[in-house]
């Protein structure tokens, strides 16, 4: 048994290597990942020792690099890689377009000719676009993106549901709203807004701070996906949610009040450019189909990924420096670790 899984050194997808390899030591895990700078080996510093772990630095867009990594008889691809952070988007959509479109289809391809047993794709609420008041977003609803990376990432979903429908290539697709917790990359609203606060640091609110997200933590999110894997319905898609949607400014001021900073701290900037108002998931089905409902309450995944922050100062350092990249070079003896986009 082997699984392929994309982007795994990125926040989510090194969270469920972390898993994974853990609970299935008889699996052999295969993190390929072109280490952009979101990729970060120390997220997997934990179980990189251990024997049913393999790196392979690689692109998703190149079927070379692909097809040199991936084994025969590879039971599964679970496909995290992406560009992922919208306001990178609204600067230049084009790595966006080439990693989480092309990128997607190369790895269908390849999937298919080498009968990989299932293809797993991480998809986003984003997909669905701004959702009114009261209005929840089901798997059946109109898909309606926003934003560039909204766009690229349910142009990639229309591929994964085309080679199920094509080829019968066994796929699922998952979408996740707002993830948090240990090892998120500094520029997404909350560990940024968690190493400000916990410096004393200002801390950037776009707009009115009006907006509604929903928080759900990383490992009730991975743990979904390893039940997705084995149990989901093949062609079908899947909502993954915290049940926990709430207004950013309020997200924020739970936040200081846990760390004991002033509200002053939280300052008002120029809004995003087409901010969506509103993502709120539904996600009952994954609940009456597979038994699966987020366990972790926010104030407690809260409480416990700032006490990670403030325990792991000198790992935001490094990513923040792009000192992390040493990690590969010392881990791997690369001299050139891929610096995209750092
Ligand atoms: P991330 O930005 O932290 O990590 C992305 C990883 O993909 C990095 O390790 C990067 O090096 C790698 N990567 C990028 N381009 C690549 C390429 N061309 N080839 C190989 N690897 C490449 O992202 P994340 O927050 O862990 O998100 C993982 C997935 O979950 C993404 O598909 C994202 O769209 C989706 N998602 C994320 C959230 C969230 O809240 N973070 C919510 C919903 C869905
Ligand atoms: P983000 O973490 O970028 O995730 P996404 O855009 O995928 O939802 O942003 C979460 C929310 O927080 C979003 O409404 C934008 C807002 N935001 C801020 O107000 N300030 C910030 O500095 C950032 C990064 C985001």
């Amino acid at each position: 048994m082997a699984i392929f899984v994309t982007g795994g050194a990125g926040f989510i997808g090194s969270q469920f290597i972390r898993d994974t390899v853990v609970q299935n030591p008889d699996e052999l895990v295969i993190n390929f990942d072109a280490l952009t700078y979101a990729g970060n080996l120390e997220n997997l510093a934990p179980v990189d020792h251990l024997p049913n772990y393999r790196m392979v630095k690689g692109d998703i867009c190149s079927d070379a690099d692909v097809l040199a990594a991936i084994p025969d008889g590879c039971s599964a691809v679970v496909n995290f890689a992406a560009e992922s952070h919208v306001d990178r988007s609204i600067l230049s959509a084009t790595e966006f377009v080439k990693t989480n479109v092309l990128g997607t289809q190369t790895l269908l391809d390849i999937a298919r000719h080498k009968k990989v047993g299932r293809f797993v794709h991480i998809s986003t609420d984003e997909v669905g676009g701004s959702m009114e008041p009261n209005q929840w977003f089901s798997e059946d609803m109109p898909l309606n993106p926003s934003s560039p990376y909204a766009a690229s990432k349910t142009a990639a979903e229309h591929l994964v549901r085309a080679a199920h429908h094509t080829f019968g290539l066994d796929t699922v697709i998952t979408r996740t709203s707002n993830n948090y917790g240990p090892y998120q990359f500094p520029e997404k609203l909350l560990p940024l807004a968690i190493s400000n606060a916990l410096h004393g640091r200002n801390i950037p609110v776009y707009g009115d701070g009006l907006q509604e997200r929903d928080w759900i933590h990383v490992a009730d999110n991975t743990r979904a996906l390893g039940i997705v894997l084995r149990r989901g319905r093949s062609g079908q898609t899947y909502h993954i949610g915290g049940r926990n949607p709430l207004k950013n400014l309020d997200v924020l001021k739970i936040l200081l009040k846990a760390v004991g900073q002033p509200e002053s701290l939280l300052t008002h900037v120029t809004d995003r450019l087409g901010h969506d108002r509103r993502y709120a998931i539904d996600c009952s089905k994954i609940l009456a189909e597979l038994g699966w409902e987020p366990e972790i309450p926010f104030e407690e995944g809260l409480a416990s990924t700032i006490k990670w922050y403030q325990d792991n100062q000198k790992w935001v350092e490094r990513t923040r420096s792009g000192e992390y990249k040493e990690y590969y070079r010392r881990m791997y003896g690369e001299t050139s670790a891929d610096t995209t986009n750092a």
